[in-house]
C-alpha cells in the first residue's frame, strides 16, 4: 500500500447493537468492543501506522441508562488493569484523553500510572477518549491560553488541545454505519480524510480496516491546492 496513514482515529460504534443482534445485554457489546480495541492496535502497529486515537466514552454518554454507564466505567477499570502492561510491553504509550474531574481518584491514578509506565514508549502511542467531546476540548484548551494570559491565536489553540502530542489525524473511520462525527475530534478533523464503516465495532476485522486503509491510499489532499499543484509538488519531490 503507498500512502499509510501516520494518525488514524476511529469512532467505536455499533457495541450496543453487536449485542442486541444476540440477545445479550448491552454491555456484553461493549466487553466484545474492548477485544475489538486490542486487535485493533495490533493491526495498526503491523500495517504501519503510528498513532491510534479511539472514542470510547463521549461526554454526551452519561445520558446513557446508569447501569450501562457504571459497566462502561467499570470496563475501563478493568482494561486499565489488564492492557497497559501488555501495551507497556509492546513499547506502546498510551494517553486517556478527556475530562478526568468526572473520575474517581482511583481512577484518576490509574490514568496517571498507565501514563508515566508508558511515556517513554516509541513504537506505537494510543490515545483512548473517555468523557471526552470536541467542543469540550476547545473550551478547555481556550481557558487554558486565558489563564496563561495568552492570545487565542489558532496556533496556541492547537498546542493547548488535549492531542497537541500528536499530529491530527489524517484517516478518521466511524464504524457502525453512522455517518456522523458524534463530537468527536472537531478541531483536528479540519482535514482528515473520513470513512465510514458498516462493520458494527466489535466485528471490525483485518478486512474493515483494509478496506478503509485502502480507501485512504486512493484519495489526493489537496489542504486547499489545485490538484495540478499537488501533483507538481509530489512529481518535484520523486
Ligand atoms: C459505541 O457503541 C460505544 C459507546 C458509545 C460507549 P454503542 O453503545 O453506541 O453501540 P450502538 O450504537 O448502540 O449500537
Ligand atoms: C459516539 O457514539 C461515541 C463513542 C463511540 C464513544 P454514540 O453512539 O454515542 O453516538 P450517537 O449518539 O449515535 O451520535
Ligand atoms: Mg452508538
Amino acid at each position: 500500500m503507498s500512502q499509510i496513514p501516520l494518525h488514524v482515529a476511529i469512532v467505536m460504534d455499533g457495541n450496543g447493537r453487536w449485542a442486541k443482534q444476540r440477545y445479550l445485554p448491552r454491555i456484553a457489546g461493549h466487553k466484545k468492543g474492548v477485544d475489538a480495541l486490542r486487535h485493533c492496535v495490533k493491526l495498526c502497529v503491523d500495517r504501519g501506522v503510528r498513532v491510534l486515537t479511539v472514542f470510547a466514552f463521549s461526554s454526551e454518554n452519561w445520558s446513557r441508562p446508569a447501569d450501562e454507564v457504571s459497566g462502561l466505567l467499570e470496563l475501563l477499570g478493568m482494561a486499565l488493569q489488564r492492557e497497559v502492561p501488555k501495551l507497556h510491553r509492546d513499547n506502546i504509550r498510551v494517553h486517556l484523553v478527556g475530562d478526568r474531574t468526572a473520575f474517581s481518584d482511583s481512577l484518576q491514578r490509574g490514568f496517571e500510572e498507565a501514563e508515566a509506565l508508558t511515556a517513554g514508549n516509541t513504537s506505537f502511542t494510543l490515545n483512548v477518549c473517555f468523557n471526552y467531546g470536541g467542543r469540550w476540548d476547545m473550551a478547555q484548551a481556550a481557558q487554558r491560553l486565558v489563564a496563561q494570559g495568552l492570545p487565542i491565536t489558532e496556533t496556541n489553540l492547537q498546542g493547548a488541545m488535549s492531542l497537541a502530542h500528536v499530529p491530527d489525524p489524517d484517516l478518521i473511520i466511524r464504524t457502525g454505519g453512522e455517518t456522523r462525527l458524534s463530537n468527536f475530534v472537531l478541531w483536528q478533523a479540519a482535514y482528515a480524510e473520513l470513512f465510514f464503516s458498516d462493520a458494527l465495532w466489535p466485528d471490525f476485522a483485518a478486512a474493515d480496516l483494509d478496506a478503509a486503509l485502502t480507501d485512504f491510499a486512493q484519495r489526493q489532499r489537496r489542504f486547499g491546492q489545485t490538484s495540478e499543484q499537488v501533483q507538481n509538488a509530489s512529481s518535484a519531490s520523486r
